[in-house]
């Protein structure tokens, strides 16, 4: 039998509605990008939140950086984001090209302006347990559990990947929610014998197929978080036939992407409500 769709398109386009209102309720929020170069996925995903956030009546502040931009000067342009009081939330994209040191730049951003989660402050906040601006990504991925009411206290969860921005702090939003979590990544033995005890896996590799659908157990929830541009188009991590085993599992495109992109505005909305004094601190 079809697995239930996790639709983020859907549940995404609802939380854009809801930011736009909480914008209007609380005037201007700026939010800056920076992008350094001219690397194609980058300059795709700053258009689309750009287009995201002017739906939303945020001010978004489009900065571009060339190619053979120093450390020294993103860093500049990294404090008088910082300094700039219209500017409530700073993303810097990434990859950055490789003259440039990215843990550098990311302790750099104002942690309570850092949408992206990013800044070692927000990373051990998360560590703690306190989440407070975390990245965007995982915290869709939870919104779309919350949403279709999928059990993650005590549940086993298996996150694929171990990146900054997608697998760790999703396996630490999941533990704070009381879920069993495998961390698996490119070196683990007997991938497959992880993935099959999952009741919840979130992919987040890079590499079309990496998961097949023997490797997703009966029932299961499947979180694909790839996209990975083929011949075919946009794809996931996950064999789309996995769709036959599993319970719930996200379309690629139309299910966690949408979701970072919303959740990236209501990251925005967050900093901005704390900046204004309307939160004591943004903690979660
Ligand atoms: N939908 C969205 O909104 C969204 C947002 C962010 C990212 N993405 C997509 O998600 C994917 C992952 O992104 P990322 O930034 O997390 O990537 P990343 O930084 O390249 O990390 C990839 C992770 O996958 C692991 N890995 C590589 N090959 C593996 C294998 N054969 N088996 C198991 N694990 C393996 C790596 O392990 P090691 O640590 O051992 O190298 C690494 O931890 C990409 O396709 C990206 O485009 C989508």
């Amino acid at each position: 039998m079809a697995s239930t769709v996790l639709d983020g398109a859907a549940l995404a386009a609802r939380i854009r509605a809801g930011v736009r209102d909480e914008v209007a309720e609380l005037g201007e929020i700026g939010l800056a990008t920076v992008l350094v170069g001219e690397d194609p996925a980058s300059q795709i995903y700053i258009r689309l939140k750009h287009k995201a956030a002017d739906e939303a009546g945020i001010n978004a502040v489009d900065k571009r950086l060339s190619e053979e931009t120093t450390e020294e000067e993103l860093l500049e342009v990294v404090e008088e984001l910082n300094a700039d009081d219209s500017i409530d939330g700073i993303l810097v994209q990434t990859p950055l090209p490789a003259q440039i040191e990215e843990a550098r730049v990311m302790r750099a951003i104002d942690p309570m302006k850092d949408v992206d989660g990013l800044h070692p402050f927000n990373a051990g906040q998360l560590f703690f347990g306190q989440p407070t601006m975390v990245p965007a990504t995982p915290l869709g991925i939870m919104e779309l559990l919350r949403e279709y009411r999928i059990p993650v206290q005590g549940a086993r969860a298996v996150v694929v990947g171990r990146s900054l921005i997608v697998g760790r702090p999703v396996a630490m939003l999941l533990l704070h929610e009381n879920a069993t979590v495998t961390i698996c990544h490119s070196r683990t033995d007997d991938l497959a014998g992880q993935t099959l005890d999952a009741d919840i896996l979130v992919v987040a590799v890079g590499q079309a197929g990496v998961v097949s659908a023997e490797m997703v157990k009966e029932g299961a929830t499947v979180i694909d978080v790839g996209m990975n541009r083929t011949e075919a188009g946009l794809v996931g991590d996950v064999d789309p036939g996995a769709a036959d085993r599993a319970a719930f599992m996200t379309p690629v495109p139309g299910g966690v992407g949408p979701m970072t992109i919303a959740m990236l505005l209501r990251n925005a909305v967050h900093a901005a409500r704390y900046r204004r004094g309307v939160l004591a601190f943004p903690e979660r």
